[in-house]
């Protein structure tokens, strides 16, 4: 509005008064005056709104969070402490950025890399908003990266002036990462270079939390490389990052990423490391991590690495179920469907789903199951959606002894005696024997889907089952399906002979599939043999497991991942010992190693107790069901073994009263006629 109305319009206002003008005309004044009031208060609350959004370093009461959308302040909240304070002068921009790191520190990176590109976006000169981008393409402990998009943010940042802006610790943030994505440098003189830039940048700016949690993750990445390459110093490594990590929590004690990469560092191989933790100092940072970040998925999921570790399946499903809610809580409230938080929400539904089944929850398994049916179904099944599904249709056939019958894999039709999993796997076309996001998980889900498909249809069937149409074509199909994904891995690991890191990871995921390839021969051998047809011959099968379980002292002992051990050779030897009547020794050692290596499987305790009664240990054998019992506490009262563990541990029925009331009344009468 011109400045002379508005003028004009005051002293109009003071004067008319005194100027003995008309009534009406006064009112009319008066209304027109308090219209042009509120008009002008509206005006100036746009104004100063207007400038809050453009320049908010001017509307001084303004807090990063009151920028954000409700349920992005909800996270704003619910993600730990923020430390971080950029030298963006726009709050918006500002608190994008935060927000986008607390999600980095907690691996949520697809919201993380929407919320950096949303700062960039509200200012474009604004560094640290490149840099968060670009290193949400590293995925360290994923053991993944895109190269190719970090070094795209960063080629934007060196053309834009955001450099000009940046404090000096800041520039040290871009310069690291700059190092760690540079062109034409291997991966590993790129991990490392960086691992030291970052030590520096902590060393020196002591009071930065988010320097120090990041280059302890630098080193945990370095021990972690997909390039395999620290092997050698891997001790020392691993107690640098526990020193700077001690001094991360010391410090800055609700650093949420600090505590996640603390429980990280423990759910590794720490006897080898001589670290002064335990997994215990883990899983109470992982407990304190979920306390700090209830909004995060993975802050609430990480305790249950632990609780897996020694077998606490009421305590890990209920850890993951707390790790779903949360990614539902704000997928849901946003509406970003299946895609949203997937890698970290459909992981921990398959550790809910393998929890449930240890604890013989077969039914409450069954209905994750249906839920990563749908979720995989909604996604076309490409991607790791395929790969979820496939390892949970594994989980839930290989752990359910069949009281599930036969469980669908795709949709209703796929359940037919015909239908094999479809491929997963291209094994035609494999380009680069580096990329581990490609060639390292496919085939391993597509493996153990078709070992839970041959062992659905041969394991404790009889021979009218083994011999229904269709059985034998399926499991032929499925055989030659899984010889061709060994021969293609084969192949693999011959053509990454060059590269040393490659050849090696290569060689190990060839030893779980061809373990995988072992045990699904041997459970058609065997399923022949407990149907007693005629073809049996047990030397063979066993010795088919026997190779499987030379092999299995390649697989990696020190993860107890659920994804990586849905079909562990000493179970799945001693299963088949024990469905063929084997020999009940060498049974109950492989139970017993299984049990060693992987506390609680429900599996293994089952078989422990049976393979202990045909060595006529009753004792020790009710106490093994009793230990079974206590796990299925809260399973499904049907489920086969735990009726069967209840069987054996009910005490004997007490004398009959009539008999003992009749007994001590003949008493009483003979003393009578004593
Ligand atoms: C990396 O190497 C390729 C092929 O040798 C070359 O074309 C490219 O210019 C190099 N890039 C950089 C940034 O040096
Ligand atoms: C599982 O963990 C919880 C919480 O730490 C603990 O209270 C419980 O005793 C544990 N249960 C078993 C069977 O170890
Ligand atoms: C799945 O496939 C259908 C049909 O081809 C297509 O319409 C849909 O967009 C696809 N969904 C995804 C998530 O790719
Ligand atoms: C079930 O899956 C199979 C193979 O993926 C497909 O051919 C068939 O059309 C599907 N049926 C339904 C009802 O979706
Ligand atoms: C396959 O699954 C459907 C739906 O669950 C069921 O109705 C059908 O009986 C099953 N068929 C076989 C052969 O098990
Ligand atoms: C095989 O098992 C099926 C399902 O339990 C049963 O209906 C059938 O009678 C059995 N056949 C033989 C020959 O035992
Ligand atoms: C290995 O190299 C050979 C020869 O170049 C090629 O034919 C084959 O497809 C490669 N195998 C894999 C799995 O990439
Ligand atoms: C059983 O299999 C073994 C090889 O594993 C073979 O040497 C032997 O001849 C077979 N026995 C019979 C009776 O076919
Ligand atoms: C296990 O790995 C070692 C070292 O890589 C190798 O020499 C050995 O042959 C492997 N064992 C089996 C059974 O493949
Ligand atoms: C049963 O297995 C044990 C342990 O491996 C072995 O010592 C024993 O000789 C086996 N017994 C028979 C009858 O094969």
């Amino acid at each position: 509005m011109p400045r002379e109305e508005h003028q004009g319009l005051v002293s109009g206002a003071s004067s008319s008064g005194t100027d003995g003008t008309s009534k009406s005309t006064k009112t009319n004044h008066l209304r027109g005056l308090i219209c042009w009031g509120i008009f002008a208060a509206f005006l100036i609350f746009f104004i100063i709104m207007a400038a809050v959004y453009t320049d908010p370093k001017r509307y001084k009461e303004a807090e990063p969070e009151d920028y954000l959308g409700e349920e992005d302040r909800v996270l704003y909240n619910g993600l730990g402490q923020v430390y971080f304070t950029p030298s963006s002068p726009k709050l918006n921009a500002m608190a994008q950025f935060q927000l986008g790191l607390q999600l980095m520190h907690l691996f949520w990176y697809d919201l993380a890399i929407q919320k950096f590109q949303q700062a960039r976006a509200m200012d474009p000169n604004f560094a640290m908003a490149y840099w968060g981008e670009a290193m949400c393409y590293k995925q360290p402990l994923w053991q993944t990266e895109d190269l190719a998009s970090a070094q795209a943010v960063l080629a934007q940042l060196k053309k834009s002036q955001a450099l000009r802006y940046a404090s000096d610790r800041e520039q040290q943030y871009v310069a690291a990462a700059q190092t760690l994505f540079a062109a034409n440098v291997s991966l590993q003189d790129r991990e490392t270079q960086y691992a030291v830039q970052m030590r520096i940048l902590w060393d020196d700016n002591q009071d930065d939390p988010d320097a120090c949690a990041l280059a302890a993750l630098a080193v945990l990445g370095k021990l972690q490389s997909v390039g395999n390459y620290a092997a050698s110093n891997a001790a020392t490594l691993a107690q640098i990052a526990e020193n700077i990590l001690d001094d991360c929590v010391y410090f800055f004690p609700n650093h949420a990423g600090a505590y996640h990469y603390q429980a990280h560092m423990y759910d590794v191989a720490v006897d080898d490391w001589h670290l002064t933790g335990t997994p215990s100092t883990g899983l109470a940072a992982s407990v304190k991590l979920a306390k700090l970040a209830p909004k995060s998925n993975v802050a609430q999921h990480m305790a249950s690495h632990f609780y897996v570790r020694t077998g606490n399946w009421s305590q890990a499903a209920l850890s993951n179920q707390a790790a779903v809610a949360a990614s539902d809580s704000y997928c849901n409230a946003v509406e970003q469907g299946n895609a949203c938080d997937a890698d970290n929400r459909w992981h921990a539904l398959e550790w809910q789903l393998f929890s449930q089944t240890q604890q013989c929850g077969a039914k409450a398994a069954y209905t994750s199951y249906t839920r990563m049916q749908a979720v995989a179904k909604s996604m076309n099944y490409t991607g790791d959606y395929g790969q979820w599904l496939y390892r949970s249709y594994a989980h839930m056939q290989l752990q359910s002894l069949n009281s599930l019958g036969i469980i669908p894999l795709r949709n209703a039709t796929d359940n037919t005696t015909e239908m094999l999993p479809p491929p997963l796997y291209n094994t035609g076309g494999i380009e680069n024997a580096v990329d581990i996001a490609d060639h390292f998980w496919p085939p391993h889900a597509e493996a153990h889907a078709l070992l839970a498909r041959v062992y659905a249809l041969t394991f404790e069937r009889n021979v009218s089952q083994l011999s229904a149409p269709g059985v034998r074509s399926t499991v032929a199909a499925a055989l030659a399906r899984l010889d061709l994904i060994v021969a293609t891995q084969t192949s693999l690991v011959a053509n990454s002979s060059a590269n040393a890191d490659a050849a090696s990871a290569n060689a190990d995921m060839l030893a779980l599939l061809t373990t995988v390839q072992l045990q699904a021969k041997a459970v058609v051998g065997a399923s022949e043999c407990a149907a007693k047809l005629s073809s049996c011959n047990t030397t063979s099968w066993m010795a088919l497991m026997d190779q499987a379980l030379m092999l299995h002292k390649n697989v990696s002992r020190s993860t107890t991942l659920p994804s990586l051990k849905i079909a562990p050779t000493p179970e799945f030897y001693g299963r088949l010992l024990d469905a063929t009547g084997g020999n009940s020794t060498l049974a109950k050692q492989l139970f017993m190693q299984c049990l060693d290596e992987l506390p609680g499987r429900m599996q293994c305790l089952l078989g422990l107790a049976r393979s202990t009664i045909k060595l006529n240990d009753l004792p020790s054998a009710t106490s093994i069901y009793s230990k079974l019992q206590t796990q299925c506490a809260l399973g499904d009262k049907t489920f086969p073994a735990l009726l069967e563990a209840r069987s054996r541990t009910a005490s004997p029925p007490p004398p009959a009263k009539k008999g003992l009331l009749r007994r001590s009344l003949r008493e009483q009468a003979v003393a009578a006629t004593a």
